[in-house]
């Protein structure tokens, strides 16, 4: 996620800029710069790659003497990383910083053209320094409320005007903006780990408000111009706490943030009529026209996700799709060839097993789309195809924002896949496309739940062994709630086709053990309900997970956890927020390390 800082007052303003940016490097970024008033005229300084290479790059820019600038590390979405797409971007009168993604870039370029107005980046920010400098006429807050009409997708913006040095003008939808002001000025960021050194006082500037900061105030108002009072919001956190947002963990803070993740990486690959565009990532169609089969291989949760993109791609494409856990695949001896299409899913992209599993693909000749979280990684550097998730750093080893993004990137994948090769048709793949964006409020929803989750996992807090079981795409989640929950609870479970339980496992199910039980696929419902029964019957504690208010008898289970209504061919995100609250709140109820569990590395760069 991108990240924002802005200041205007009596101190010197450039290094207070590159030190707000160092703070917010948690974030996640790929390029980062600046610009300040310097003498009445804005200077503009950017760069690809760390803070650390702006601040070399200031230093070698001569004398700045500036107490006004904005400054920005960019997570690439529009565009290479880039000196060139690095933030801000400058058009005439009009200098600006993005967080966000503007989904009607593409008209706006279209539209800019014909006024004889044309980007040097490849981004969709630079569009809309574009249009506010086409829509000034020397009053900056008639120019920017003019422009957001024009504007779709989520933004905040910190904007310069040439003619008002020690001036800087903000507005946000979605995307966050905080605020204050204190004795040496006033500041804004995206979130307030870069307040702190100066404020434990700050607001968030409301949506739709213009921000107008100077060294002695800041005026916040609506579209009709009329002056607000924000409310004010006093924080005792250090920077830590603050990078954690107020959340005691990364873990929780991140299973938070799904929504903004999987909107993040869903909306800038929807165009007109809800259809899946892949044009931003440099994904052409043609790849998916030959492939006669897919082999999907990673490690992990990613895996986990590989097995439900199998299920939606067998589903709507009818081709064999096989999911290969890296480390196996890499010392088979797979059967491909050219027309074999393999997908690597990644979130650090420098896992040893997936990086080698994807070079023996290319070895034998597949085409490689990898689904990768971290620019720039080796994966991303050496596939042919990537599609990045947009979830932004994930700092608890624990995946949980990746793991849904990724499921966000294998559906995309499926649909467009599907939609190319005629499985599907439009009209079927625009109505797949609104369920899949109906998945945010739905996750926002399930979000509600953290509570019952917490206290469901206060019973698992002395279990030993447990198991999860499901049928279909449900078993698919049953490995992800597993491997959630051991790798930080350190409780020995195990996920189980709940069809196979009878084949064995069925023997260790006694009285009191807990199981976990996903019944959230319509086909397989009554099948499930039976294999409740059976663990039941040998004393099990069921916790039982539905699609909805499902009827189901109450003596069957000892906790019941309905998920939000949906279409079940997207259950699995709804599932997986539940099973991510279990582990982490089990985990916290034993009292381990949530974010750096034992003997347990973020990413596994050897094998
Ligand atoms: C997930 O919770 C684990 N930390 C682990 O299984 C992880 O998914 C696996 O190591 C793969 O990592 P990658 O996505 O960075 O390749």
């Amino acid at each position: 996620m991108c990240g924002i800082i802005g200041f205007t007052g009596k101190l010197e303003a450039k290094n207070i800029l590159l030190e707000g940016l160092a703070s917010l490097e948690y974030r996640g970024y790929d390029s980062a710069g600046i610009s300040l008033f310097d003498n009445g005229k804005i200077r503009t300084i950017k760069t690809a790659g760390k803070v650390t290479n702006l601040v070399d790059k200031a230093e070698s820019s001569g004398d700045i003497t500036s107490t006004c600038g904005i400054g920005h590390t960019r997570w690439a979405t529009h565009g290479g990383v880039t000196d060139t797409n690095a933030h801000p971007h400058a058009h005439g009168k009009v200098t600006l910083i993005h967080n966000g993604i503007i989904e009607n870039y593409h008209e706006l370029e279209v539209e800019l053209a014909t006024a004889g107005r044309y980007p040097i980046s490849q981004t969709d920010t630079e569009m809309v320094a574009m249009l506010i400098d086409s829509l000034y006429t020397g009053n900056a807050i008639d120019a920017i409320r003019e422009a957001i009409k024009r504007i779709e997708g989520a933004y905040a913006f910190c904007i310069l005007f040439a003619d008002e040095p020690e001036v800087i003008y903000c507005i946000r939808n979605a995307s966050p903006l905080v605020a204050c002001h204190a004795n040496d000025g006033s500041i804004i960021a995206s979130d307030m780990v870069a307040l702190i050194p100066y404020s434990k006082d700050y607001f968030v500037l409301p949506e739709h408000h213009i921000a107008r900061l100077t060294k002695d105030d800041i005026v916040v108002m609506n579209l009709e111009k009329e002056v607000v009072v924000p409310k004010m919001i006093h924080v005792n956190w250090d920077v830590t706490a603050a990078q954690k947002g107020g959340y005691p963990h990364f873990m929780l803070k991140e299973i938070f943030e799904q929504p903004e993740s999987i909107r993040s990486t869903i909306l800038p690959r929807i165009i007109k009529g809800d259809l899946p565009d892949f044009t931003v990532d440099r994904i052409p169609n043609e790849i998916f026209e030959k492939v006669n089969r897919v082999i999907i291989t990673a490690c992990g949760t990613a895996m986990h996700a590989g097995l439900v993109g199998k299920a939606m791609l067998e589903k709507l494409l009818r081709i064999p799709v096989e999911v290969d856990i890296a480390s196996e695949f890499r010392y088979q001896d797979p059967i491909i060839d050219k027309n074999t299409l393999v997908i690597t899913i990644s979130q650090s992209g420098e896992t040893a097993d997936t990086l080698a599993s994807l070079r023996l693909a290319k070895e034998l000749g597949a085409t490689t789309l990898s689904v990768v979280n971290v620019k720039g990684s080796t994966i991303d550097r050496e596939s042919d195809y990537v599609l990045y998730t947009q979830a932004g750093p994930e700092i608890a080893v624990a995946s949980t924002k990746a793991y849904t993004a990724q499921l966000s990137c294998l559906y995309l994948i499926a649909f467009k896949f599907a939609l190319i090769r005629g499985t599907i048709t439009e009209a079927q793949c625009g109505a797949y496309m609104k369920e899949l964006k109906a998945v945010i409020p739905a996750i926002e929803k399930t979000l509600t739940l953290d509570k019952t989750v917490e206290e469901i996992s206060r019973g698992l807090a002395d279990t030993e062994d447990l198991f999860f079981i499901g049928r279909g795409l449900d078993y698919a989640l049953s490995c992800e709630g597993s491997i959630k929950l051991k790798e930080i609870s350190y409780i020995h479970s195990e996920a189980y086709a709940a069809g196979e339980l009878k084949h064995g496992t069925l023997s260790l199910v006694t009285e009191g053990v807990p199981v976990i039980a996903l019944a959230t696929q319509a086909k397989v419902y009554s099948k499930m309900i039976s294999n409740i029964r059976e663990v039941r019957a040998r004393g099990a504690i069921v916790i039982l997970i539905t699609n909805g208010d499902a009827e189901v008898e109450a003596t069957l289970y000892d906790y019941h956890i309905a998920l939000p209504a949906m279409n079940d061919f997207f259950t699995p995100f709804s599932s997986a927020i539940v099973l991510q609250l279990l582990a982490y709140y089990t985990c916290v109820h034993r009292g381990f390390d949530v974010d750096q569990p034992r003997n347990l590395a973020k990413a596994v760069t050897v094998e």
